[in-house]
């Protein structure tokens, strides 16, 4: 057979240290082609390769398209020979409309000197409706949420048409119904015969969507799986290098008495419109309890913590330990006890070109000053044991985090909520894009801190995921509290009956 593309001996090194060696990796026609691995395996690396963002020169081995050798100079050669990516992080510009990021960089559109914006507009709003996608063409991408600039970002790479699709964890930010829409999209380009790489940490979306698979484990190709031997295990097997046991960690100790939060008739305005993006929500949190709060993206989940952590305008009143607090920003809350750790790395204040450890102690300065002066040593100690801890794979801590996978970074976000020592820890999304071994490494200090009387609130995707990890859960449906179960009490089939059957009108899922 001839495959679509192809890599014979790859390899590829960072300041001479391998981050793939020796890759075979090979792409059959019509297919969409898992990239599975964990964290810092070389998935994002060996797909930059392919589509010329690690430009020829710049690796060993070759790269073939239709069993020709290809050197491509630049991402636009990629694109040009039909090869379009979609990249991990999202990368979009705030001031554009959503049409105009679509056609970024694009120039096949401009007759004469100018682009005639009517006619970007109408080709956006065509391939959205390809998508699926509720979004008006002439929106500011400024006032998108996450997911939706995500489904921008898919929709730019589908906008020349190409042969191969690589998508680098598109489901990491995206819910159930979100997922559901873009497999939707991904089968029906599949039937109209574009080949697809799909990387994701989500073994259940291997099963159900690819039709082979590579297992790469510390930038080597390990396993090369057809549909027919998909087996969970195994896969899995193959990313870790062993077996491994349950997925949750079970947490030995019930959470206190003592009422910690307390939400009283907390509603949300919309930005822009008339309506709530949370409506009414009462609630109490007590000490070292794990709340998971389940929804789909749009139910008002993340505008909830946002709320609590002071960043989104709010009424009704929150008291932290018995006290009224008015939080009218992120100061307010982080003087009251409260943290957070938000769902966008690029966003939420990842300090790309500083070191790891100014990344992990940034704004906790408070907690390690003695006396008024920063004690170097002490946070460096304290940073080096969240490294650890959460095996953060980087090569010292003193590495530029831009450099850092994407995993990697979402650990040291996670490492510096965890130094500030809070007494209600918000945690949108913890495991995004985060492999299946420190997965279980985030719950286990989810649990940790639970037992250290931390009170924590965890938005979460993944149903599975907060029905095993959570002592108590709320589910959310367009903003109001539609459900509310103790552990051992849920189940995903129950999230899900209490959202759709209190779905918000279709169309505003996404708003
Ligand atoms: N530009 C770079 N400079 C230096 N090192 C890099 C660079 N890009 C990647 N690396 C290193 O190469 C290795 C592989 O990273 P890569 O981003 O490919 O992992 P990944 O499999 O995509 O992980 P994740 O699931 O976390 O996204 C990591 O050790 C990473 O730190
Ligand atoms: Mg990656």
């Amino acid at each position: 057979m001839t495959y679509v593309l192809e890599t014979e001996r790859l390899g590829k090194q960072f300041a001479g240290v391998p981050a793939l060696s020796g890759v075979d990796f090979r792409l059959a026609p019509g297919t969409i082609h898992a990239l599975i691995g964990h964290n810092g395996a070389g998935k994002s690396t060996l797909v930059k390769v392919l589509t010329g963002v690690h430009p020829a020169g710049s690796y060993d081995g070759e790269i073939k398209l239709d069993g020709q050798t290809m050197r491509f100079g630049s991402p636009a050669q990629a694109r040009a020979n039909g090869i379009s990516y979609v990249p991990q992080e999202i990368q979009v510009v705030e001031q554009l409309t959503v049409a105009e990021n679509v056609y970024v960089g694009q120039t096949g559109l401009a007759r004469g000197p100018l682009v005639s914006f009517r006619e970007l507009r109408r080709r956006a709003a065509e391939l959205l409706a390809r998508l699926d996608v509720p979004l008006d063409p002439s929106t500011p991408v400024g006032a998108l949420s996450a997911t939706q600039r995500q489904l921008v970002m898919i929709a730019r790479a589908l906008a020349t048409d190409p042969r191969v699709l690589i998508l680098d964890e598109p489901t990491a930010s995206l819910a159930g119904r979100e997922t559901d829409r873009l497999f939707g999209v991904l089968n029906r380009l599949r039937e109209t015969g574009v080949t697809m790489i799909f990387i994701t940490h989500r073994i259940p979306e291997v099963m159900r969507m690819c039709d082979r698979a590579t297992v790469l484990r510390d930038g080597r190709s390990v396993a090369e799986l057809e549909r027919a031997a998909f087996n969970e295990r195994d896969i899995v097997a193959a990313m870790v290098g062993r077996r491994i046991e349950a997925l949750y960690p079970r947490r030995e100790s019930v959470p206190g008495e003592e009422e910690v939060l307390r939400l009283e008739h907390v509603s949300v305005p919309h930005p822009a419109r008339a309506h709530d993006v949370v409506r009414d929500v009462s609630f109490r949190a007590r000490r070292g309890e794990i709340l998971g709060i389940a929804g789909v993206v749009g139910s008002g989940r993340t505008e909830l913590l946002s709320a609590i952590y002071g960043r989104l305008p709010h009424s009704g009143t929150i008291c932290v330990e018995g006290r009224e607090r008015k939080l009218r920003g992120p100061a307010d809350a982080r003087r009251a006890g409260i943290a957070m750790l938000t769902e966008d790395r690029k966003g939420s204040g990842l300090l790309f070109n500083f070191a790891l450890r100014e990344n992990v102690t940034i704004g906790n300065l408070g907690g390690i000053a003695r006396w008024g002066v920063v004690d170097r040593r002490a946070e460096g100690r304290a940073a080096q044991g969240f490294v650890q801890s959460l095996q953060i794979k980087a090569p010292s801590a003193s590495a530029d985090v831009a450099h850092l996978s994407g995993g990697n970074q979402q650990k040291i976000l996670l490492a510096r909520v965890l130094m500030n020592a809070p007494k209600v820890m918000l945690l949108d999304e913890p495991t995004k894009g985060v492999d299946v071994e420190t997965r279980q490494e985030i719950y286990r200090l989810i649990i940790e801190l639970a037992d250290r009387g931390v009170t924590l609130l965890v938005v979460s995707s993944e149903i599975v995921e907060l029905v095993g990890i959570c002592d108590r859960c709320l589910v959310l449906a367009d903003g109001a509290v539609v459900d509310e179960f103790a552990r051992g009490e849920g189940s995903e089939a129950r999230v899900i009956e209490a959202t759709t059957t209190a779905a918000p009108p279709v169309g505003e899922v996404l708003a």
